[in-house]
């Protein structure tokens, strides 16, 4: 495989204009359309939700191989991988029972789950794309309009990436939000749960941890 690079950026710490951002998303509600086929994939995970069945959630799931593994991991949960990309799912591994693969937009499908008051027990989100320039702040998702709706969804929270300043600063949007047990480790790991976990671990990356609990 070949060795991936570190995201690089110009930016030489938190983005100057987190705090705004983050509270203008945290003080008004996000009002722009969900996609169609976001809600026609919520409106069928609904149905298959059974509330005696916990739910975990694995955001931008990509290929659903870490779905797998989570459903593994969580044998009484439910778990549900969820990306948009149509071409990733259709390389997904074989499901066990308790897991399921969503094509949705996360933005939308975060927002009406939580406005279906589901609550996820946890919530995996492993290796966000890093949108490394700094025009691109509000396309991270602590920078996305959709971030109230992540943390309205609660559950125990936990963010992967390779990239320290995406998870500095969504540690410092969780604390803008008022969550305060945000803990922020760097580890190694020998069985990667991820494809980029695995490219980034083959390519010597230093991978860091966030984790929180969400209410
Ligand atoms: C860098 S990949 C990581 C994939 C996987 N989690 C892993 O660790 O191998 C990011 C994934 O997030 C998905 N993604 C990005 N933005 C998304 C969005 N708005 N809605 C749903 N999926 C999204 C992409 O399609 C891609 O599969």
């Amino acid at each position: 495989m070949a060795q991936s690079r570190i995201p690089q950026t110009s930016q030489t710490g938190p983005h100057r204009r987190l705090e705004e951002t983050v509270l203008r998303h945290l003080r008004h509600a996000w009002q722009s359309p969900v996609h169609d086929y976001s809600r026609r994939a919520f409106g069928e995970l609904n149905r298959s939700l059974d509330s005696a069945w916990p739910v975990v959630l694995d955001s931008g799931c990509g290929t659903g191989v870490s779905t797998v593994a989570l459903a593994q991991k969580y044998p009484e949960c439910l778990v549900v991988g969820i990306d948009k990309s149509a071409a990733r799912l259709g390389k997904s591994p074989e499901l066990p029972a308790n897991a399921r693969l969503v094509r949705a937009d996360l933005a939308d499908l975060w927002r009406l789950m939580s406005e279906a008051g589901c609550k996820p027990a946890h919530h995996y989100l492993l290796y966000p794309n890093p949108w490394p320039k700094p025009a691109h702040l509000k396309r991270r998702w602590h920078g996305h309009p959709a971030f109230p709706s992540l943390l309205a969804l609660g559950g125990r929270l936990e963010l992967r990436s390779n990239f320290e300043l995406y998870v500095d600063e969504f540690a410092r949007a969780l604390a803008l939000a008022g969550v305060v047990d945000v803990k922020v480790v760097s580890f190694r790991v020998d069985d990667p749960i991820s494809p980029f976990e695995r490219k980034y671990l083959l390519s010597g990356h230093r991978l860091f941890q966030l984790t929180a609990t969400l209410e």
